[in-house]
């Protein structure tokens, strides 16, 4: 909503239902809620879930873009919606639409069935496989190793990525921007002792060469992260991987020594 208008009292949420017990298809409902500039979205569920319509079911936990449970759709974009303004997203007339998060199995209401997505998160082994020489006190990292993962450990696992991408919306057998970017964070980090397994295991046909680069998985992610270059960053490893194995063991020959 423009900030010239007059902020209205109320406003119209337009509300994705489905119930697989009475529902054969989804349906949208209209719910009037008291409006604030302090409103989240979240704030505006909540209220019809305790004020209007007790049934109304989704997911939330930290309210503070934390958790990642509350990615939903809204007005055709994904986003966290305990952190997004609720008159940000509203249209002229003081309304906005929320659908759960697009090209996964609705379970109820605004609840997904995230399985095929912690499946694929499994897939890519997210856990440091670390060095035989592991130190009694600590790896010696360098800044330019830290900052050479973009980021990537912010990653909250919340899914507005994952389901964003158009190859998701085609097959799951995917791996996906959200688990690509975990193995990009394990395959760059100096302390992980298994680069060139992982850089094999991406090089395959549902891995970092299915990404067709349409770059809606940064335009979704909360945290602005950006899995298309991670991807892209694998995808020039895994051609030099033997290289990089033998790279990495030097490194770790040296990761208890001071940093020069
Ligand atoms: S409720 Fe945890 S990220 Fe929104």
């Amino acid at each position: 909503m423009p900030d010239s208008h007059p902020l209205p009292t109320t406003a119209t949420v337009r509300v994705q239902r489905f119930n697989p017990d009475n529902d054969k298809k989804p349906r949208i409902q209209e719910f009037k809620v008291p409006l604030t500039a302090d409103t989240t979205i979240l704030d505006a569920l909540h209220y019809i879930k305790a004020e209007l319509d007790g049934s109304l079911t989704f997911r939330r936990s930290c309210r503070h873009a934390i958790c990642g449970s509350c990615a939903m759709n809204v007005n055709g974009r994904n986003m966290l919606v305990c952190k997004t303004p609720l008159t940000r997203e509203l249209d002229q007339q003081a309304r906005v639409t929320i659908k759960p998060l697009p090209y996964l199995p609705i379970i109820k209401d605004l609840v997904v069935d995230r399985s095929s997505f912690w499946e694929q998160y499994q897939r890519v082994k997210p856990w440091l496989i670390p060095p035989d020489n592991v130190p009694e006190k600590e790896f010696r990292v360098s800044p330019e190793e830290v900052e050479a993962l973009h980021n990537a450990e912010t990653c909250i696992m919340c899914g507005a990525c994952y389901s964003a991408c158009q190859v998701i919306a085609m097959t799951k057998e995917y791996i996906g921007p959200h688990a690509l970017l975990k193995a990009f964070l394990r395959v760059l980090d100096p302390r992980d002792a298994a680069p060139g397994e992982r850089l094999a295991d991406l090089d395959g046909g549902d891995g970092v060469y299915r990404c067709h680069t349409i770059f809606n998985c940064i335009d979704a992610c909360p945290k602005n992260l950006n899995p298309t270059q991670a991807i892209e960053t694998l995808r020039k490893l895994a051609q030099k991987r033997q290289a990089y194995e033998v790279e990495r063991a030097e490194r770790q020959k040296t990761l208890t020594q001071p940093v020069k």
